[in-house]
């Protein structure tokens, strides 16, 4: 139905809610991607940020539908606890620090995978019209949540002229947000960054931790490691685990902790905010700030995926078969960037250090036009500033030397 308009407004939205983008540009390509697939033509796509296996279907973990269906019914129908069941956060604790010293000082709540972690470490860490400090290649969703909590993003340059993590730019970024605002709270996606697919050292890891004391001692830092993707990077970049303690009061470590590419299980939307912290009482400060969030949002998670999840976590047989599954798929993976890095460093391709994660960026001046030169090849990839991303967890082995030859012939003309 068309309707003429009467009235003086053109929109009963508010004007932040009116201005908002349609479609998001990954979609639309892959959307782009899948028609012409369809139409019959051979067609890369590594865009989408899900691990696919060889033939293009989603990669699942047995183990987890297993887990998902034993869940009473009666169990999964009640509603979860605000913070999520105590058993779930012990659960995600002690997989994170392994029962070590770091476990017994933490506190957690649950949330809608990693995403509703960063929402909460948004609200509640910076006042409305404050940055949060990322990387300046970061995962566009950080903007979206900041912006729509009428928070912000601000950025330093990743990476120096050597194509080295720039400790200064950060140790700079980090300094001009105190001065501005008074506070920090900085976002760090490490091991596998999306998207460029870097993982910190463990020479660099003590160096960023010896910035965010320093800084922290000035005033309140919360220093965040978005996990997502920890499962998948090498044994190296688990490193940072070591360096948390150093950065301890002054500063708060938080970690948005997700099952969504661990347990490859995307929709069941299971996460955590974990924060550390060696002062109780600022423990459960933050404990009832986050509960507080839970019920002022989505109120409680999806009590199925909780459950399930926890048993993953901590019934032994079924985490050593979850266990198994997840090193098959991540020795998929690692073939796939066993192939990329080969053929990428026979075709001089610049890209950061990349040792294992879903996705890899491969400089390049004018993106937007290398992606397009690469879709009339068939090869779909996300331009962004200065860069694509190519989405490896999507791309079979056998397609790699092919997306190669089309970023090198791309990115010629
Ligand atoms: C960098 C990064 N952080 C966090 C997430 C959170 O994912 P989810 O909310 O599905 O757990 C993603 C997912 O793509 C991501 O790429």
């Amino acid at each position: 139905m068309t309707t003429t308009v009467r009235h003086p407004w053109t929109t009963t939205l508010i004007d932040a809610s009116a201005q908002r983008p349609g479609d998001d540009p990954i979609f639309m390509l892959n959307a782009e991607a899948q028609k012409r697939a369809q139409a019959g033509e051979s067609i890369v796509n590594a865009t989408l940020g899900v691990l696919t296996e060889d033939d293009g279907t989603l990669a699942v973990m047995p183990s987890v539908l297993d887990a998902i269906a034993r869940v009473p019914v009666k169990k999964a129908a009640a509603y979860a606890p605000i913070h999520g069941d105590a058993v779930f956060l012990r659960a995600v604790i002690s997989d994170l620090f392994d029962g070590g010293p770091l476990a017994s000082i933490a506190v957690a709540a649950a949330t809608p995978g990693g995403t509703g972690a960063l929402h909460h470490a948004i609200v509640n860490f910076l006042e409305p019209g404050q940055a949060l400090l990322t990387t300046d290649y970061f995962w566009a969703p950080y903007h979206t949540i900041a912006t729509h909590t009428r928070r912000a993003v601000e950025t330093f340059e990743m990476f120096d002229a050597r194509g080295e993590f720039d400790l200064a730019a950060f140790d700079e970024g980090l300094a001009r947000v105190i001065a501005r605002q008074g506070r920090a709270l900085v976002f760090f996606n490490f091991p596998c960054h999306n998207p460029t697919g870097y993982s910190l050292g463990d020479a660099e890891w003590s160096a960023v931790a010896e910035i965010v004391r320093r800084h922290a001692q000035r005033a309140p830092v919360a220093f965040l490691v978005d996990d997502a993707y920890a499962r998948f990077g090498s044994n190296e970049s688990q490193s940072w685990l070591a360096h948390v303690e150093p950065m301890l009061d002054p500063a708060l470590v938080l970690v948005a902790w997700t099952a969504s590419k661990s347990f490859a299980q995307y929709g069941a939307r299971v996460g955590a905010l974990v924060a550390v912290h060696p002062d109780a009482k600022e423990r459960e400060r933050i404990h009832n700030a986050l509960g507080f969030s839970c019920r002022g949002t989505w109120s409680n998670c999806n009590h199925l995926g909780l459950l399930a999840i926890t048993d993953l976590l901590s019934e032994p047989t079924l985490k050593a078969r979850a266990d198994g599954e997840r090193a098959k798929l991540v020795r998929l993976l690692g073939e796939r960037v066993g192939v990329f890095n080969r053929e990428a460093a026979r075709a001089g391709l610049r890209h950061p250090r990349y040792e294992g994660g879903f996705f890899v960026s491969v400089f390049t001046p004018d993106a937007e036009a290398t992606a397009r030169a690469m879709r009339e090849l068939g090869v779909f990839v996300v331009p962004m500033k200065g860069a694509v991303r190519v989405a490896l967890c999507s791309t079979p082995a056998r397609d790699v030397p092919r997306l190669v030859q089309a970023l090198e012939r791309a990115a010629a003309r």
